[in-house]
């Protein structure tokens, strides 16, 4: 369905999300580095590409592309601004960048302490800004650049115990639209791809607790959570380059969560 052979992609993230984007990217033909601060993860994904090329976990990696991983902490500016020009170096370029990274911590503003909004602001927003400003910095002279940042439906609504996630998830929201329009006339879309619930790691203690599945469940019109693989499609489309003149949009892909 997708081609993305030649396509030299970086994704940041390799949880639930950031892993299906990747494994989607590389079948499709892209070479991939995926940055994450979890070697195990990072190691299941790597892949040397080519016909009958073997992944990590022992499968064929088909014709697919390569993926290499990167093992970073992503919460200072050095270290991210030296993980794009590695990323750089080993691809050759860059034309696609995906920030797949981020975490949360639910509890009432009254009780959130500031090392947890400090925690929270610099993996899902600052991280945002100081990989996307060296991938643009690639991009822009380049000439060519897919920009996809993973936001959320709580960039939009005002869920309770969420103050720092969905302030960042908003602030992502508009650092996007910004690079979108200063990047716009140099051949870099840079646009959000905002899930509803999805079953990651980042989901799954909150949505074992008792009755939160069905009560999550219940306002989503779709009548299901979101899996890693429904956010696929939206973010392949929007790092494509028949994409190119869709810049500066948050798509939903949230089965409906966000019409109630
Ligand atoms: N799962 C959901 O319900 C959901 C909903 C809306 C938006 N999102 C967003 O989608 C994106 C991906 O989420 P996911 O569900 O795949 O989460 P996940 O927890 O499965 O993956 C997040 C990844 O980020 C990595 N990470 C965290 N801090 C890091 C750091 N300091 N340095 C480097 N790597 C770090 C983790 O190791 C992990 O692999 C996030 O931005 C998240 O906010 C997720």
């Amino acid at each position: 369905m997708w081609n993305f052979t030649g396509t030299r992609a970086l994704v940041a993230g390799a949880g639930g999300i950031g892993s299906a984007v990747v494994r989607a990217l590389a079948d499709a033909g892209a070479d991939v580095v995926v940055l994450d601060r979890d070697a195990a993860q990072l190691a299941e994904l790597t892949r040397t590409g080519g016909a009958g090329a073997t992944d990590g976990t022992g499968g064929t990696g088909g014709t697919g592309g390569t993926v290499r991983g990167l093992n970073v902490d992503l919460t200072s500016a050095d270290a991210c601004h030296d993980a794009v020009t590695d990323a750089t170096g080993f691809l050759g370029g860059l034309d696609v960048f995906v920030h797949a990274v981020g975490t949360n911590d639910r509890r009432p503003v009254l009780e959130t302490p500031d090392d947890v909004w400090d925690r929270v602001v610099a993996i899902n927003l600052s991280s945002g800004f100081w990989l996307g400003r060296a991938v643009g910095n690639v991009m822009v002279p380049s000439g060519y650049g897919r920009v996809v940042y993973l936001s959320s439906v709580s960039g939009l609504l005002a869920h309770r115990d969420h103050a720092p996630y969905a302030a960042t998830k908003g602030g992502v929201n508009q650092l996007m639209r910004v690079m979108a329009r200063e990047w716009a006339a140099h051949g870099v879309t840079v646009n959000a791809v905002a899930p509803g619930y999805t079953e990651t790691d980042l989901t799954r203690a909150y949505l074992a607790t008792p009755g939160m599945r069905a009560s999550m469940e219940a306002l989503v019109p779709a009548g299901r959570l979101g899996r890693p693989d429904d956010l696929v499609g939206p973010t392949l489309f929007l790092s494509s380059a028949e994409a190119a003149f869709i810049t500066g949009q948050v798509l939903y892909a949230d089965g409906g969560r966000t019409l109630v």
